[in-house]
């Protein structure tokens, strides 16, 4: 999301100041870009988003475009900007970290470290993936899964994708390889899979992508769509890159892969309520539909977790009125319309 074209920004401060928001995150790509114009351009998306960033927390992980420089607004400056306009917990200049929200523990992974070689080695790629396997170990701890049962990493780059652009297979394995010295994104799809991470997060594709449960390019989806999300064996992937840039969003590939659920084109972001410790309810905003008017929209999944594979088979804890929770939704169409 942009200061350019940034479509969803009036969403978001709307949004936010009628409290519908405890947090939001952008995962990279951070206002296009943040150094651009000795940093006029990184100004401007500050002071744009800022009726939203000074309600809620405004979390960030790195893209792309905070390294790599692009047509006429070179020089980069290889992360420093993001890095100095921004807080995350814990001290990694922003590279990694996490942070709770009510029963969910977020995990934010910087994925740029396998692919842009002047910010990252094969040292600073382990370094992560080791992070990332102690955090994910802990939060497994019997304690720690049963005080926050949900698990939520995301990251820039993603790891399953279906634009036409950058996602066919044959490209780079579905853009995992990174960029052959420093390690591949192959390795955290196998530890998203072994410590049972529920949802996990991805942008730089700018369209809306929601997979069904996948690992290791197997997709495991049931005969009965709906069935897929209920005690879903593997971690489920969305693609959230729609917020808006310059350039338009993308094409599809017209031949997704198994493991793509629903697809969208459309500007907007990715909403998502932790319901409690077993249900999750997550939907994709269209922020132009109906004359620029904002409407919640089109793809509203409830989803009813555990991991049925013994790394947290938490009981299924039932929503006592479903019909509260969805009136109450129908309520939030209505006022933004
Ligand atoms: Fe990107």
């Amino acid at each position: 999301m942009g200061v350019d074209n940034g479509r969803a920004i009036p969403s978001l401060i709307k949004n936010s100041q009628n409290g519908k928001f405890d947090a939001v995150i952008h995962i990279g790509d951070i206002g296009y870009n943040l150094y651009a114009y000795n940093g006029r351009i990184g100004d401007a998306f500050m002071n744009a988003i800022q009726p939203f960033a000074a309600i809620v927390p405004y979390m960030v992980i790195p893209g792309n475009h905070e390294y790599t420089c692009y047509d006429d607004k070179c020089p980069g400056d290889n992360g420093m900007s993001y890095e100095t306009r921004f807080k995350m917990p814990q001290n990694t200049n922003n590279m990694y970290y996490t942070f709770t929200l009510g029963p969910a523990l977020f995990v934010a992974i910087n994925t740029e470290v396998y692919f842009e070689t002047e910010m990252s080695d094969l040292e600073v790629s382990q370094r992560q993936k080791k992070w990332l396997r102690q955090v994910l170990r802990e939060a497994n701890l019997p304690e720690n899964r049963a005080r926050h049962p949900w698990i939520i990493v995301y990251g820039h780059r993603p790891l399953y994708c279906t634009a036409l652009a950058e996602c066919r297979e044959g490209m780079t394995f579905f853009k995992r390889e990174g960029n052959g010295t420093v390690g591949s994104l192959y390795d955290i799809d196998d530890i998203l899979y072994d410590y049972g991470v529920d949802l996990a997060f991805w942008g730089h594709q700018h369209y809306y992508e929601r997979m069904f449960p996948v690992y290791n390019q197997t997709a495991y989806r049931n005969s009965m769509y709906e069935n897929a999300f209920v005690n879903p064996r593997a971690t489920v992937h969305i693609v959230s890159g729609t917020g808006g840039m310059e350039s338009k969003t993308e094409e599809f590939n017209p031949t997704p892969s198994l493991w793509s659920a629903f697809r969208s084109s459309a500007y907007g972001y990715t909403r998502f309520s932790v319901l409690n410790k077993t249900h999750l309810y997550l939907e994709q905003i269209d922020v132009d539909r109906a004359s620029f008017r904002y409407k919640w929209e089109i793809n509203a999944i409830l989803c009813k977790y555990f991991w049925g594979r013994g790394i947290n088979s938490h009981e299924m804890e039932f929503i006592p009125d479903l019909t509260d929770f969805f009136a109450i939704r129908q309520l939030e169409v209505s006022d933004n319309e």
